[in-house]
């Protein structure tokens, strides 16, 4: 949809001081990525021309976190200077436009902001929808139209200001109103789209005459309403999608709607998550059909789990843990870097660190891959079909051959390799002469 050139600025250059962190707010995590991220990705989603990222606070910071990203959509990365308000950073957003295409833009602009992650496809869409409907039946359209909504808590957010017929007169920052204004129960969202032509005639008049002494973005709609132009506002059902971060508590619910909306789409997957409200999930999981996640478990970003696994309770599952077809970890198994091969199970108190395990094999209540001697990390190869006996440490790097066994409490030192189907005990975990003895006494997986 839209037949005129579109472009995405993203507002992201204010300092956050709200969330009384050193870290630029727009950096702060959300599911296993950053909040800006969010916001980049719906942005992307819907295929604009351009994507213009304004930064300032924080700018190298969030370059080297989301550089390639930006690379990634060819964004044009502004520096707003010291920021002077959202009506300030856009015009900086225009002009770098311009500066790279050599000329005038033209088309519409949608404004995101990078403290509002969000945001779905569908509200962006009928944001920039609007822009193209005639009202009037004279074919006239509105020249800029911005998302509001009725949240349950209002403060902090600019307050839309109707007649008393119901007609958008302007927004009211918070700050900016008297005892009545703080009562309208409708806010502004933040994010509007503008015809570029409109937006380049109007930006010059805004003044930072106002509680803040900034050139506020909001002020717009007011001067072109005053001006008998068309401003469309279309208020949002879902209070959820438009909600901004400025406090760490909304943070903390972001981030609840955001994992909802992961849970869902694994359940729908054929994925079965007993009980949501203990599981982290973040961004990027692949989980096949079929598995069981058990509550209280944390699974992060990257991680894969195929089919008809079984993880938790109490799983930890963190960067580059893998788990084949109807691999199983239980209560208190962490993995990082490891994989699990199809049907192999660590059931109890395991911490599985840089190791690749083999198809069917069991590793016992209590092993340990020791994979850091102090300075670096090292690999455990454990093959197909191995018994690990309970309690065991290996210390990496190690190797385990297919079929082998380790006795209860074994410590396979350093270096070790035992043997396809050899049978070691002991500490240090040397191989076991006798035959029929109680070497394998391993937990049951
Ligand atoms: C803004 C709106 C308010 C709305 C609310 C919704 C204005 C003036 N107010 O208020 O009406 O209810 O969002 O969440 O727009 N930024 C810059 N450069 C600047 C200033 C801000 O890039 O000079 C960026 C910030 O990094 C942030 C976004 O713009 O990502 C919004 O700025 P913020 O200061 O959080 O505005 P609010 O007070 O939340
Ligand atoms: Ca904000």
């Amino acid at each position: 949809m839209g037949s005129r050139p579109f472009t995405i600025a993203i507002l992201a250059a204010g300092m956050g001081t709200r969330t009384r962190r050193s870290e630029p707010k727009v950096l702060l995590p959300l599911c296993g990525r950053p909040m800006l991220e969010w916001v980049l990705d719906a942005a992307a989603r819907l295929e604009p021309d351009r994507i213009v990222v304004v930064l300032h606070h924080g700018k190298g910071a969030v370059e080297a976190a989301l550089g390639e990203r930006f690379r990634e959509f060819d964004c044009l990365v502004v520096d707003q200077g010291e920021p002077k308000g959202t009506g300030h950073a856009v015009s900086r957003a225009l002009d770098a436009c311009e500066e790279r295409s050599g000329g005038p833009i033209e088309g519409d602009l949608l404004v995101l902001y990078g403290d509002s992650p969000l945001i779905t496809r569908e509200a962006l869409l009928d944001l920039r929808a609007a822009l193209e409907e005639s009202l009037d039946g004279n074919g006239s359209t509105p020249e800029a139209s911005l998302l509001t909504c009725e949240p349950e808590d209002p403060a902090g957010l600019g307050r839309i200001l109707r007649d008393d017929e119901g007609w958008f007169l302007g927004i009211r920052e918070e700050k900016d109103c008297n005892e009545e204004e703080l009562r309208i129960p409708e806010v502004n969202t933040g994010f509007c789209c503008f015809r570029i032509e409109t937006l380049k005639r109007y930006l010059p008049l805004l003044s930072t005459k106002n509680e803040q002494g900034e050139y506020y973005l909001t002020d717009l709609f007011g001067l072109m309403v005053r001006d008998d132009r068309i401003v469309m506002p279309i208020v949002t059902e879902d209070p959820t999608e438009v909600m901004g971060v400025n406090r760490l508590d909304q943070l903390s619910q972001a981030r609840w709607i955001l994992q909802e909306r992961i849970h869902w789409e694994h359940l729908d997957r054929g994925v079965l998550i007993e009980d949501p409200a203990t599981t982290v999930i973040e961004h990027g999981v692949e989980i096949g059909e079929g598995t069981k996640i058990l509550p209280f478990t944390v699974i992060r970003k990257g991680v894969r789990i195929g089919r008809n696994c079984e993880v938790g309770p109490f799983s930890h599952l963190r960067v580059g843990a893998v788990l084949e077809e109807g691999a199983e970890i239980g209560n208190f198994v962490e993995m990082k870097k490891s994989t699990l091969g199809p049907g192999a199970k660590a059931k109890h108190l395991t911490y599985l660190g840089d190791a690749t395990i083999g198809g069917k094999t069991n590793v016992g209540a209590g092993t340990i891959t020791a994979n850091y001697d102090g300075r670096a990390k090292h690999r455990t190869e454990i093959g197909d079909g191995a018994f690990i006996g309970s309690g065991t440490i290996i210390v990496a790097p190690a190797k385990v051959g297919n079929g082998a066994l380790t006795g209860a409490g074994a410590l396979v030192t350093r270096n070790s390799e035992i043997p396809e189907g050899e049978v070691w005990v002991g500490i240090p975990a040397r191989p076991h002469r006798k035959s029929g003895s109680e070497a394998g006494e391993g937990g049951k997986a």
